[in-house]
């Protein structure tokens, strides 16, 4: 079972793309994205029918992303996944701020999901979000509450259970809201809504195509990328234990200590790992390479780990130095675009 409001530390990714149906995502799928080929996104649903649709002109793009806490590596990858369907197919694109399921799962006021969606939403416009992009919170959205309204009457309470196991009726609830927000894009027409997300996500997807056979509409398409793993190697990241992940809200050098007390790959001593090499299969430094360093780079250090020819004290400076790069960067375009931030939460909360 997987569980959307606890994510769990997944190991064995090709067994929930077994459980599920879902389908993998080779790298000759979209060769052009770096996260599909280092296998960062690896599954998805019905891809190649809305890449279809999305060429013949008639498919949109929504992803949702909870206003409960820091812009962290997670949602780093959504709003890149986002980015990149947006740029390579045209299609609409919704960004949903998730401000229902906060207050239901977090207890998030909505004043203050308000408060943290205007930094959000300025990280996903400087990271590349077009501005034409259908910003909308879920609490403000008639639309959305009508669909879960509706929603409602057409799944049982054993359908929630078994697809998503024993919950409080406040996660239920925004479950429904969320599959009104996957069937936004269409009030007016029938088209097919891909929804990059999470693993974790999938109960959602798997929900929102059940209901939408029933209404006549386009069941969405999805694909899925790896969650984040903590970076102190224990299991999942948790808002609790701010050095298990990275945000793009961190301070430099925060940042960096973040990254140099990170899990590695590496052996007890220097010796070891010249003779025996590293293993950057579990080395969270190595994961935050395949996040900040491009193709060559990657497999540069993923060749000299395996052969003992760098040890983790220069490994890290090395992956740390474009971390900086990215933050010192990503800070002044996030700056920027603050203001029109700002403006697009007050506009669409009115
Ligand atoms: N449940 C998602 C999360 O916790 C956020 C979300 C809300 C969402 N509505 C959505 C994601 C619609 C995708 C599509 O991250
Ligand atoms: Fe990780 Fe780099 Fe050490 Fe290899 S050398 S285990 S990739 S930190």
């Amino acid at each position: 079972m997987l569980n959307p409001w606890a994510s769990e530390d997944i190991k064995d990714y090709s067994r929930i793309v077994r459980e599920f149906g879902l389908r993998e995502i080779g790298p000759d799928v979209l060769p052009d994205n770096p996260y599909v080929r280092r296998g960062i996104v690896f599954a998805h649903r019905d891809l190649d029918l809305w890449i279809e649709d999305a060429k013949g002109g008639n498919a949109a793009i929504l992803t949702g992303i909870k206003p409960s806490g820091p812009f962290h590596l997670g949602t780093l990858m959504t709003a890149r996944d986002l980015v990149y369907f947006h740029r390579k197919f045209g299609v609409d694109t919704y960004y949903c701020v998730a401000d229902i399921e906060a207050y239901e799962d977090n207890g998030l006021p909505f004043e203050e999901s308000k408060r943290i969606a205007v930094s959000h939403i300025a990280h996903a416009l400087a990271l590349g979000l077009s501005e034409d992009t259908y910003f909308y919170f879920q609490s403000h959205e008639k639309h959305v509450m009508r669909t879960a309204f509706r929603v409602a009457r057409l799944v049982t309470d054993s359908t929630l259970r078994a697809v998503y196991g024993p919950h409080p009726i406040r996660l239920y609830l925004s479950a429904l809201v969320q599959v009104g927000d996957i069937l936004l894009p269409q009030r007016e027409e029938k088209r097919r809504v891909l929804v990059p997300v999470g693993i974790d996500q999938d109960p959602h997807i798997r929900l929102t195509r059940d209901v939408a056979h029933r209404m006549g509409l386009v069941p969405p398409a999805a694909t899925y990328h790896r969650l984040m793993r903590s970076l102190t190697g224990e299991g999942k990241m948790s808002k609790r234990d701010p050095m298990s992940y990275l945000s793009l809200d961190d301070p430099v050098d925060l940042a960096r200590r973040k990254v140099y007390n990170a899990f590695t790959g590496g052996r007890a001593t220097a010796e070891e790992q010249r003779e025996k090499g590293g293993r950057p299969d579990i080395c969270m430094v190595f994961t935050l390479a395949t996040y900040f360093m491009e193709d060559e780079e990657i497999q540069e250090i993923h060749d000299k780990c395996v052969s003992g020819k760098i040890l983790c004290g220069e490994c890290k400076k090395r992956v740390w130095g474009r971390i900086e790069e990215f933050l010192v960067e990503h800070r002044k375009k996030y700056e920027e675009k603050l203001p029109l931030a700002q403006e697009i939460v007050k506009e669409v909360t009115k």
